[in-house]
This record gives C-alpha cells, sequence and structure tokens, in this order.
C-alpha cells in the first residue's frame, strides 16, 4: 500500500490517529488525516470531563462529530476512555466511597450506551497501575472504592455495548517489568475468572530508546488470549526516532494479535509533547524519516 491505513488494513491491521475535532477545519490537518489512516481515537472528548461535566449531564458534541467522521471516511473508531484518574469532572474529583462507585459505574454504562455499536475497542479503564517497582495498583479516588472497581467497569461496559472490545490501557509498559507484570496478572486473574476483556493497549509514549523485549511482552499478553494494541504511539524526536518508529511497527507486525497502532495525532505541532517533534508529520504536513520506517514496516 501507498498509505498507512491501506498497507496495515492489507495485513489484517488498522493504522490510526488521536484526533481533536476541534482541527478538522484545518485543511492541512484533515487532508493528512483522511488520506493516511483507516482508524481515529478522541485526543480528549470522549473523557469523562468532556462526557459528563455535569453528573447525569451528558455532552457528546464533540464524540459524535469524530464517529460522524470516521463513519464517512471508512475509518474505525477507538473510545478512551471511560475511567481515568486524570481528567475527572471536578464533581467527580471531590466523590469517595459507594457514591463514587455508583457515579463511576453509571458514567460506563451510560457513555458506552450511547456509542453502543459506534465503538470498536473501549479503553475501559486507563493507567490505574503505579509506576515503579510495586508491580501494584496506583492510588486514587477509583481505587479507593474497592480493588475490584476495575473489574465492575469491565461487566458494565460489556452489558452496555456487547460488541465493543474492552481493553485495559497504559503507559510504561514497554518491556517486561514490574508495572507489565502487574497488568498481566490482573490480565491472566481475569480471564481465569472470566471477567470480560479483549485486549490490553500500550500507550507508548516513548523515548530515545526502546525495550528490547518490547515485542517479547506483546507477546506474552497475546498469549494469555487477548488482543494487543499500540494505543497512543509517539517518540521523542533525535537519531533513533526513526528507528524506533520502525521496530515498534514490525513488533505489532510480528505478534498476530496486535490488531492495530494508534499513534498520538497527526503533525509535530498536534502533539501534547510539544518540542519533542514526536509524530510523523512535521507542522508543514511534510512526511518525516519516522514516516517512511514505519510505512515500510507494515
Ligand atoms: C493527553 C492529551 O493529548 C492532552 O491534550 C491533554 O491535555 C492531556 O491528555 N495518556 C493518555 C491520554 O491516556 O489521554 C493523554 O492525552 C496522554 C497520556
Amino acid at each position: 500500500g501507498t498509505t498507512l491505513g491501506a498497507s496495515a488494513a492489507e495485513k489484517g491491521r488498522y493504522f490510526g490517529a488521536a484526533v481533536a475535532t476541534g482541527k478538522l477545519s484545518t485543511s492541512v490537518y484533515t487532508t493528512i488525516l483522511n488520506r493516511e489512516f483507516n482508524s481515529v481515537v478522541a485526543e480528549n472528548e470522549m473523557k469523562w470531563d468532556a462526557t459528563e461535566p455535569q453528573q447525569g449531564r451528558f455532552s457528546y458534541t464533540g464524540g459524535d462529530r469524530l464517529v460522524s467522521h470516521a463513519q464517512a471516511n471508512g475509518m474505525s473508531v477507538r473510545g478512551h476512555a471511560l475511567l481515568w484518574h486524570q481528567q475527572e469532572p471536578g464533581w467527580a474529583q471531590g466523590m469517595s466511597g459507594s457514591a463514587l462507585r455508583s457515579a463511576m459505574i453509571n458514567h460506563v454504562t451510560q457513555v458506552a450506551t450511547h456509542f453502543r455499536g459506534k465503538i470498536y475497542a473501549w479503553d475501559v479503564v486507563n493507567e490505574a497501575f503505579a509506576d515503579g517497582g510495586s508491580g501494584g495498583r496506583r492510588d486514587s479516588n477509583l481505587q479507593r472504592t474497592g480493588n475490584d472497581w476495575i473489574e465492575a467497569a469491565f461487566r458494565a461496559a460489556r452489558a452496555a455495548d456487547p460488541g465493543a472490545k474492552l481493553c485495559y490501557n497504559d503507559y510504561n509498559t514497554d518491556g517486561v517489568n514490574a508495572k507489565s507484570t502487574g497488568i498481566y496478572n490482573m490480565v491472566r486473574d481475569f480471564k481465569s475468572r472470566g471477567v470480560p476483556i479483549d485486549c490490553v493497549g500500550f500507550q507508548s509514549h516513548l523515548g530515545t530508546s526502546l525495550a528490547s523485549d518490547y515485542q517479547a511482552n506483546l507477546q506474552r499478553f497475546a498469549d494469555l488470549g487477548v488482543d494487543v494494541q499500540i494505543t497512543e504511539l509517539d517518540v521523542m524526536t533525535g537519531g533513533n526516532q526513526a528507528n524506533i518508529y520502525g521496530a515498534v511497527t514490525r513488533a505489532c507486525m510480528n505478534v498476530s494479535r496486535c490488531t492495530g497502532i494508534t499513534v498520538w495525532g497527526v503533525r509535530d505541532c498536534d502533539s501534547w509533547r510539544g518540542s519533542d517533534n514526536a509524530l510523523l508529520f512535521d507542522c508543514n504536513g511534510n512526511k518525516k524519516a519516522a514516516y517512511t520506517n514505519v510505512l515500510n514496516a507494515l
């Protein structure tokens, strides 16, 4: 293929980008998006603060706009994210205990129901594990409602949209380490007890090197019986950027259950990482060396 999306599709996979719907009226941006990508995710517009700004008052304007754009252009949609300790609306930040538990499950149910049938895969829970050597959960008001909050969220999401793949998504999980092993143990436990989980997302916000066991780590999760996806790929600029992009793409292609790759934005100047210039297109919309390496690896 001559584009990322078409090349990935030839291998039964997708190649996606995170989108800010406010940029869809910028022609350089949308021209690249529509030409190169066959999957999208909302960079912010399906998060809790955006979709339920006041308790029980739901707002789907941005999310619906992105779904419409995707459907009109033959793109699949990843849903991001039903529950995350960041970008909680203010009203939820102030809650705890059984009131928060009810509110968060209601959020999962309402949002997954609204988008039912339109989402390829949901990040049901985002970033719930701690960094460092503990391998345990991150402290948050969500975690303090009880260790079973993650499985309760997955069960609610399955009931609301049985057709969506349900993913757990996190960062600093790029090799076999304490954090990724903690998540691995949770997924293994969920599979053994019949808690509905279909996929694990590896955000892959990368620096100037790539863990040598990146592919092996994807494979050990796939061997548990879940799909894996690269969900938020971006790579710090520098001598290795193009090489790392190529290596990540090859790793996914080498794992049969790695179903797709999403980059976290279109052009360098769209990236949350600012001066890292972490994406595949420069600010003028030109393809970078990293783009060529990705295309050649698909
Ligand atoms: C980031 C967005 O890119 C920013 O626009 C926003 O201000 C903060 O969130 N991990 C995630 C994403 O799961 O949702 C984050 O997105 C980047 C880190």
